[in-house]
Parts: structure tokens; sequence; C-alpha cells
């Protein structure tokens, strides 16, 4: 099992980029490989849920190829090319993985089964199992459909407008993917506005997809057409090095080319009503994603309120938004993140489990926690839950903890943020 150990540390400084952004890439993945023609992908993130969500395509029988200057390359045959798999899909770790390839697999005429890893199999899944079988298609699993793995048999699909109980891009996705497959409108209502790539990526690839505040709507049976897609670096692996910046003495710390879409940055509004100093410079744009450079400085961070409709423009950002928190003078409200509880692990739980231990005032609430911060953290041993997000949000505590901090468990980092260690290692061998 991988440990990453750290040590109290000042002057953290330097340029970075972070590998591409995990939703994007999922994205072009499943849109490449249901249009026509190929798909050329740069900066796709190669992390293992992205990988998962490769080798199921490449399952239901689309090439897909790394090119030798590191581009994905994706052959697509239009809606109808998937051949049914021989075998199970096992998307690993990932929530994204399962849930918007549900949506598709609702769409096919053939039998599969789809899995995960426990962390997956014990996540719910009849968020998007129940009105995919509301638009027609079979789908059956543990606890009533609820739970992988889960068998799909698809086709003959209905349009429906749902109004979604959680603001959940996944569930949109799914539920805007499976439209594809109908003929009709399929729409989605949420309760407020979760991160909107799948809209933008398809009205990319030739889908007539329209909003109308929280709601989309996408009309099926468009004829999709293969595009080359430029992935922005994802702002949740930038968050962490931003955080770190904020928190260590004495830093500066500059991410390159970092996606900005405004459905992502609620993490930038919030650390700013913190104090931070932050700068985002050169704007530019691709396909609807905007992308910046975004440079953090040493601040005095004060405590803050996090409720609302920004809770799904962070939802991911929650755990090292903890740290900052924890580090700021104040006290700091985090609710109505019930979501947390449904994550890769219980994030709530976790946080407040492991922020405890550097001896941080945390109370855990159902909905999200109060932090109490402001007091010196100490260096402690932690455990990540098997939970990326809550390795590194350990990881960057560590680097502003007196003494050292050592994170147990940290393999699953790879899931998004492969080469995390080594820029964590970059950084602080070259600090000040
Ligand atoms: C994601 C949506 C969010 C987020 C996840 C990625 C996506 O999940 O937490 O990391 O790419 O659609 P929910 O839809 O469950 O909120």
């Amino acid at each position: 099992m991988s440990e990453i150990r750290v040590e109290s540390t000042t002057g953290l400084r330097g340029e970075i980029a972070v590998p591409g952004d995990k939703s994007i890439s999922h994205r072009a993945v499943i849109l490449g490989s249901l249009a026509v023609g190929v798909t050329r992908v740069r900066g796709f993130l190669e992390s293992e849920d992205c990988m998962n969500t490769v080798s199921a395509f490449r399952r239901m029988g689309i090439p897909i190829e790394r090119t030798a200057t590191g581009e994905l390359e994706i052959h697509g045959d239009g809606l109808d090319g998937l051949k049914e798999p021989g075998d199970v899909i096992d998307i690993g770790n990932s929530g994204t993985g399962i849930r918007l390839i549900c949506g598709v697999l609702a769409g096919q005429p053939f039998y599969s089964v789809i899995t995960g890893d426990e962390s997956i199999r014990n996540r719910p899944m009849g968020r998007v199992t129940k009105p995919l079988r509301q638009m027609g298609a079979q789908i059956y699993g543990r606890d009533g459909g609820n739970r992988a793995p889960l068998t799909v048999i698809g086709g003959d699909l209905k349009p429906i407008h749902y109004k979604s109980p959680v603001a959940s891009a996944q569930v949109k996705s799914a539920l805007l993917l499976a439209g594809l497959f109908t003929e009709g409108e399929t729409s989605v209502t949420e309760p407020a506005l979760s991160r909107n790539h799948t809209e933008l990526m398809l009205r990319g690839f030739g889908a007539d997809v329209r909003t109308n505040g929280t709601t989309a709507t996408v009309l099926g049976r468009p004829s999709l057409q293969a595009r080359d897609i430029t992935v922005p670096g994802d702002i949740s692996s930038a968050a962490y090095f931003l955080v770190a910046a904020l928190i260590v003495p004495d830093s500066e710390i500059t991410v390159r080319n970092v996606g900005i879409n405004p459905t992502r940055t609620g993490v930038l509004d919030v650390l700013r009503a913190m104090g931070a100093d932050l700068t985002v410079e050169n704007v530019r744009e691709e396909a609807g994603e905007p992308a910046a450079d975004i440079t953090a400085r040493t601040s005095n961070l004060k405590g803050t309120e996090i409720r609302g409709e920004t809770i799904p423009r962070l939802i991911d950002e929650i755990p090292i938004l903890a740290v900052a928190a924890a580090a700021a003078s104040g006290e700091t409200v985090i609710a109505d993140a019930q979501e947390l509880r449904v994550k890769e692990t219980d994030r709530i739980a976790a946080v407040a489990s492991e922020l405890s231990k550097f001896g941080v005032e945390i109370e855990e609430q159902p909905d999200g926690m109060v932090i109490r911060g402001g007091s010196e953290l100490s260096g402690a041993e932690c455990e990540s839950h098997g939970d990326h997000r809550i390795a590194m949000s350990c990881t960057v505590a560590g680097l502003a903890a007196r003494g050292q901090t050592l994170v147990r468990n940290t393999e699953n980092i790879r899931t998004s943020f492969p080469g995390f260690e080594d820029i964590v290692s970059d950084l602080t061998r070259l600090s000040v």
C-alpha cells in the first residue's frame, strides 16, 4: 500500500500544470464513440477512472488509440455503432463512468452488465436507473436496481421530462445521453445548476441542446460528427496547489491552463470570499470551455459560509476547502452538502475524522460541517479512506502543519491525478 510523507514547509514557489479535466475527458470518450469519424482529444486525462471509460467503449467495439504525440484517437461509428460487450464492463472507482455509461447502455438493443470496485458497488445507482427505466430500459441490480452490478437491456426508449431530486451532473448527463437514442425531446430539470460539460460538448458534436435555467433539453437521434477536443487542466486538481500556496507561508504558485467553466469555479469564489490573493490571467476559450492561468499567493484567510446553489459548483473541492478553512481564522460553515455522504467515501465523516487528527476543531453535521480554524495544525498520521480527494487534502494540510504528516493508502490518487506526488516533491524540494 502506498503512502505519502510530507513535512512542514515554507516558500512553495513555481509554475505547474495539472492533468486534463476528468469530467471533460470521460465525456470526450463517450461522445467520440457515438460520433461518426475520428475524434482527436488533446490533453486527455490518462487516469485510472478515464482509462476505464476507454476500456468500456473498446469492449463495445470502438477502436481507441493513443497517438505518438500523446493524443487520444477515437474511431466512432455513429449512434448505432456500439456492439454487445463480450464480458462485464468494470468501471473501477468511477461514479461518472458508471452513471454516464448506463445512460448510453439504456439506448442499446443488447445485453450488458456494468460494475465497479467496492466503493462503486456501495454507491446509489437508483438516481439513474429509476429515470432510465421510465424511459423504457430494462435494468436489474442489487437492492432493486440501486446497486451495481447492473444488468441493462436497452433500446426502444421514449423521451421523458425528468425533475431530478438532486443537483447531479451525472444524473443529468445519463439522461441526456439516453435521450440521444429517442425520437423527441428529453429534458432534465435539476434543483440547482450542476456542471454543464455534457451540454456544451453535445452541442460541439452537432446535437440540438437547449438550456433554460436549470433545465437542459436534448433532441433525439442527432447525427453526431467527430471533432477535435482540447481538454483544459482540471480545476479540481489545481485546487490542491492553489490552497497549498494560500496556506503555506511565503508561497506563490501559478497553475497554467486550468478550466474555468463557471459551473466549476465555486472554489475560486469561496477562496476569494475568504480573502485569498488569486489572479486569473490569459483567459481563453475552446468550444465553450474557458481556461486560464491561476496564481495563488499566501494569504490571511478568514472563515466563511458555503451553502445553497454554490455547492454543486464546488462539490469535489469541499475536502480541500475544509483544509483552507482549518488554516483560516474564525468559523467556516458548510451546509446543504449531503451529497458528500455518497461520494467515493462519506466525505463529511472522512474530512471530520482526518482533520481532527491535525488538531482542527471540526464538528460534523448531517449535511456538512462547522470548522473553527486558525489554530496551528500539528502533523498527523492520516488515512485516505480509499478516496483520492481525502488523500490529497491531507497531504496539503501536512505541508502547512507543524512536524511530519503521513498519509496512508494513497494509491487511489491515480484515479484522478497521476503525477500529484511528483508535483508535491518538486515544489517542496525547491521550496525556500
Ligand atoms: C461529475 C459530477 C459530480 C462530481 C464528480 C464528477 C461529472 O458528481 O462529484 O466528481 O463528471 O459529471 P454528481 O453528479 O454525483 O454530483
